[in-house]
């Protein structure tokens, strides 16, 4: 089959190249002409596992180009997946849609033929059929431009396997329609299908809804535990304990029970605050209030790992020196977009500590949207005369590292693992003062 996807970033490009790997014709399509470049050269301009390797399989064979001419994608296919961002608004919690509707406003007078338009973009509930009749009304073939919707749920660090063998698919389509957009889509992943990923057709605000429930229950199953997280050091308990004991209850599950500095990213914190923004509009706002405490449990975290920094350097963060390991808003991705660990870095900086950030992935990144803190090359070299280091994103380098590799590089042998990521014991039988969050601090 041929496709397009456009927007390549996490979401398009990733979809983009395993629509080929999955055997079809795919074009990619972004107004962007240098991430176009990149990638029509076999580049991937973020940090992705697997997914160069991906991308230049499919280059090399054929099934997959990439192109900025809307007029090419139009002319090259019939179906068109939009995959493009819906980044928070400015100063209000509503999602921006200026990049969807621009896409459908450029491509839609330019179809001729029928043609299905499939959003895979996390968006507000209504945004399908709103979009539906602003296609059809600038498209010269009409009625018979139509508008499906196909949530994407791959997570950063594991997009391709995750596109590639998710967990369900699911389909949205306008009931009243022929059958058209189901059966293009059903075409479209017959190999999911026969390898039994379950196939789910709802209409288009169920489908629309399914994803933000999704990531809005995420966002609540780590917020609980952090919530409880914040009992456990009152009391003395440890959440770590505790969350495997929950998790052996079927009914609950241990995955997304990791306590710690709390959730960040592209998706997560913007999803709920749309979610309760869409849900105020339509009147069912008090059906969601809980999410405003899910999100304030969360950027509650970070403050707490500032105030337990404070008391690791002794009582004021003023001239102290804090070693910050880890920028990316988790491990195995470079993204720092609404990162706990670069929030928390700028609060200790505000307080007045001189930070040294290192992250494996995340550094370029890190620079452009943090450029006044200080970054290192190397992990040991972001702890060089440290009073505290602090870790915030779990990556595997520092789950490795040794208490040793730091003697003598820090000025106090003083950690906080703000991941709950590191063997508590180690590190205090090798005379280090150990604080994590979710635990009573040693200090
Ligand atoms: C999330 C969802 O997991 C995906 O299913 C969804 O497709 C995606 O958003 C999206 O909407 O595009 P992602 O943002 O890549 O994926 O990251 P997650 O792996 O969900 O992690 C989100 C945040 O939660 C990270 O900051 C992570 O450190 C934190 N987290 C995760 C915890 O604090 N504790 C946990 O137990 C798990």
């Amino acid at each position: 089959m041929r496709c397009t996807v456009f927007g390549t970033g996490y979401l398009g490009a990733t979809h983009a190249a395993c629509m080929a790997e999955l055997g079809h014709e795919v074009l990619g399509v972004d107004i962007d002409e240098g991430k176009i470049a990149k990638l029509a050269s076999g580049e991937v301009p973020f940090y992705e596992p697997g997914l160069a390797d991906t991308l230049r399989r499919n280059l090399d064979s054929g099934r997959l180009r990439f192109t900025t001419s809307y007029a090419e994608a139009a002319a090259f296919a019939d179906l068109h997946f939009l995959g493009v961002g819906t980044p928070q608004k400015k100063g209000e919690y509503g999602a921006d849609l200026r990049h969807v509707h621009a896409v459908v406003d450029a491509l839609a007078p330019l179809l001729d033929r029928p043609a299905v338009i499939v959003g895979k973009s996390t968006v507000p509930v209504g945004t399908a059929a709103e979009l539906a009749v602003r296609a059809s009304g600038l498209a010269p073939a009409g009625d018979a431009v139509e508008v499906a919707w196909n949530p994407e749920f791959l997570r950063e660090g594991h997009a391709v396997v995750d596109t590639l063998r998710p967990d369900r698919v699911v389909v949205g389509v306008d009931p009243t329609r022929d059958g058209r957009a189901e059966a293009l889509l059903r075409e479209l992943y017959a190999d999911l299908i026969a390898a039994e990923v379950p196939f789910l057709l709802t209409d288009l605000p169920t489908a629309e809804l399914v994803k933000v429930s999704a990531n809005a229950f995420l966002a609540t199953k780590i917020s609980f535990i952090n919530a409880i997280s914040e009992v456990c050091e009152a009391a003395g308990a440890d959440v770590g304990a505790l969350a495997d004991a929950l998790g052996h209850d079927a009914r609950i599950g241990r995955r997304f029970l990791g306590a710690g500095l709390g959730f960040g990213g592209g998706c997560l914190p913007k999803d709920i605050r749309a979610f309760m923004a869409r849900a105020g509009e339509l009147g069912a706002n008090q059906a969601l209030m809980f999410l405003r405490e899910v999100d304030s449990i969360n950027m509650r975290r970070r403050t707490k790992m500032v105030e337990l920094a404070t008391r690791a350097v002794g009582g004021s963060l003023l001239g102290s020196t804090v070693a910050v390991l880890g920028a990316a808003f988790k491990p195995d991705s470079d993204d720092v977009r609404d990162s706990p660990a670069l929030n928390v870095a700028g609060m200790l900086q505000l307080h007045g500590a001189t930070v040294t950030v290192y992250d494996p992935k995340a550094m370029d990144n890190s620079r452009r949207l943090f450029p006044t803190l200080t970054y290192a090359t190397t992990a040991i070299e972001a702890c060089d005369g440290a009073d505290a280091v602090l870790l915030a994103t779990e990556w595997d380098e520092f789950r490795s590292l040794e208490p040793a590799d730091l003697d003598g590089v820090v000025r106090s042998r003083v950690i906080v693992d703000g991941r709950r990521c590191l063997a508590a014991d180690r590190w205090r039988a090798a005379g280090w003062t150990y604080f994590a969050l979710g635990s009573k601090a040693d200090g």
